[in-house]
């Protein structure tokens, strides 16, 4: 199996990446067995793009800066502002379905911190689903992608100083995808906490990929909280439902212990004032003993079930009826701001690598990312690569080694259990407040992870679950240090022993990985 682009991951970033290479072969790698799956057909409310009358890239980008707490870069994010709104544009004449009014003009929603209604939706909130369904359509039948499901990216090739291919391991074992173009659109890495909204499969493959390969990495502290997902963990660590923000967009509200709305005495914006103020204020009063609700009934009300059929559809099978009273809900790792450092282009700090979507740190979120830009990311970058890919490949090859090959990793495999307790140490420890100490804390249970050799039989299953853990340590500890390090609180990076922002800490602090020799 040979192309010169191995894309890896199908969500929004990586399928739109891969139909933008027409005509280039690409070979789409995925390791779930569905090719919609991430983050991407589980997203709600919909995509940020500047398409509404009294709108403008300008008022979007302005609203980005504002959320972003310092951090966002101002050039790449016109970049994903003017862009966005192309792309989707580009969308809509192309037949993907958003949800339309009674004149076919785009419906727009709100979500917190935009000062206008922005949020192109389909379905209500089953956007994420509709957009991954139409992409991944779209991947099956284009003749230039050639997609491996169930097929796990273990690890980068390289060859003449130059990332020139992908080990992976499928239903054909052990292989060496060479490549004169690596693109990583594996998505985030929610599942290190053991509170978060993220699939099974956000492990953050990629990132760790990179970080081995000795990319350049940033503002891995930035992890945003999402306030509302639905409190009815069952203690087994899988992913908690999400109740979008397009709820407080229409009119819900969240209500303290004694039944009382909290969030106009927290922010001016009151229950739409930006994430990470609205996570906190959540958080706090939960960690002081309180059951924190959302009250879904304005926005039912002025939506209708129809806007939301999603929510309702988890609030029933919780045993839940948001008609009838209020719904518990608790603060969950949701996105990650930071990543593989990428330019406007999405090239890497190393030569044949390209990131996009959530894997990517291109700048455009700073500390704290602005509700339904990330899908747009997802959208604007997988061109940006693409495009940049396109003009590269065009010139002189200069790795023609397609005989490439790397050795079978040896493999070692955390203890699961205490992975576990890592996960629950991290939503402790480096949740939504952290301190020294409790960050001090949860990289002690990070190092003291017992792990034992994999047998060189092992099945998949045993493989993919020894990576995924060895990958969550991993981001775990850098996640730890890079909180550490930085001695401040902004956006989504909340210190209670250094409690205000640092005017000289207003930039990109950048990582990379210390290898301790163990695969
Ligand atoms: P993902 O969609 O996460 O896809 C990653 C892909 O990589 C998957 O196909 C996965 O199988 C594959 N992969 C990972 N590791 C490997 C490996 N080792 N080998 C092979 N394949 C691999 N954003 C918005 O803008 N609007 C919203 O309304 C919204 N709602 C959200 C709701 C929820 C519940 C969640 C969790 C997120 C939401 N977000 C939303 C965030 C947004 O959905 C994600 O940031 C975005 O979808 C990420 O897209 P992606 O393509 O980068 O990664
Ligand atoms: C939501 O629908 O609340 C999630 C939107 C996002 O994460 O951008």
């Amino acid at each position: 199996m040979s192309a010169p682009v191995v894309v890896i991951g199908s969500g929004v970033a990586g399928l739109s990446a891969a139909l933008a290479l027409a005509p280039l072969p690409v070979v789409l790698v995925t390791k779930t067995g569905a090719l919609a799956s991430g983050s991407t057909p589980w997203a709600q409310g919909g995509i940020a793009a500047a398409l509404g009358a009294g709108d403008s890239p300008e008022m979007h980008l302005a609203d980005t800066i504002a959320a972003g707490a310092g951090l966002t870069d101002p050039v790449v994010t016109s970049l994903l502002t003017r862009q966005g709104a192309v792309a989707v544009r580009d969308l809509i004449d192309r037949g993907l379905p958003f949800d339309r009014d009674g004149t076919g003009a785009p419906l727009l929603g709100r979500e917190a911190a935009h000062s206008v209604d922005r949020i192109i939706h389909a379905q209500g909130d089953r956007t994420g689903r509709v957009v991954a369904d139409w992409l991944a359509a779209a991947a099956q039948q284009a003749d230039h992608i050639t997609v491996l499901t169930d097929t796990l990216a273990t690890d980068l090739v390289e060859a003449d100083g130059r990332i020139a291919g992908v080990q992976i391991h499928g239903p054909e074992g052990w292989q060496v995808l060479p490549a004169r173009a690596v693109v990583l659109a594996s998505g985030g890495w929610g599942m290190v906490w053991r509170d978060t909204t993220n699939p099974a499969e956000n492990t953050g493959d990629g990132l760790v990929m990179a970080a081995r390969a000795g990319a350049m990495l940033a503002d891995l502290e930035f992890m945003q909280f999402h306030p509302t997902a639905l409190a009815v963990s069952d203690g087994s660590g899988a992913r908690l439902p999400l109740l979008t923000e397009a709820l407080r967009g229409a009119g819900a509200v969240l209500l303290d212990a004694a039944g009382t709305a909290f969030m106009a005495a927290e922010h001016p914006l009151a229950d739409l004032a930006p994430r990470d103020v609205v996570a906190r204020a959540v958080g706090q009063r939960i960690a002081a003993g309180e059951v924190v609700r959302l009250d879904l009934r304005p926005a039912l009300k002025a939506k209708g079930v129809a806007g939301f059929p999603q929510v309702m559809e988890v609030c029933t099978a919780a045993g839940l009826d948001p008609w009838a009273e209020p719904v518990p809900i608790t603060p969950a790792a949701h996105y990650a701001m930071g990543g593989v450092v990428t330019d406007p282009r999405g090239r890497t700090s190393r030569s044949g690598l390209w990131a996009c979507g959530e894997v990517a740190c291109t700048g455009v979120h700073g500390a704290n990312r602005l509700a339904s830009n990330s899908l747009l990311e997802g959208l604007v970058f997988a061109r940006q690569v693409a495009a940049d890919i396109r003009t590269t490949l065009s010139r002189p090859q200069v790795v023609s080694d397609t005989s490439l090959s790397a050795p079978v990793p040896v493999l070692v495999s955390p203890d699961t259990a205490a992975v576990q307790t890592v996960r629950a140490a991290m939503s402790q420890q480096a949740g939504l407040v952290r301190d020294a100490a409790g960050l001090t804390a949860a990289a002690a249970a990070i190092a003291a992870v017992p792990v034992r050799p994999l047998a060189a039989d092992a099945s998949s299953g045993a493989i993919r679950q020894a990576v995924e853990s060895r990958n969550l340590l991993t981001i775990a500890g850098l996640i730890t240090e890079a909180a550490l390090r930085r001695r401040e609180s902004r956006g989504a990076h909340w210190r209670r022993d250094y409690p205000e922002a640092n005017p000289a800490l207003a930039r990109r602090l950048t990582q990379r990985l210390e290898e301790d020799g163990q695969s």
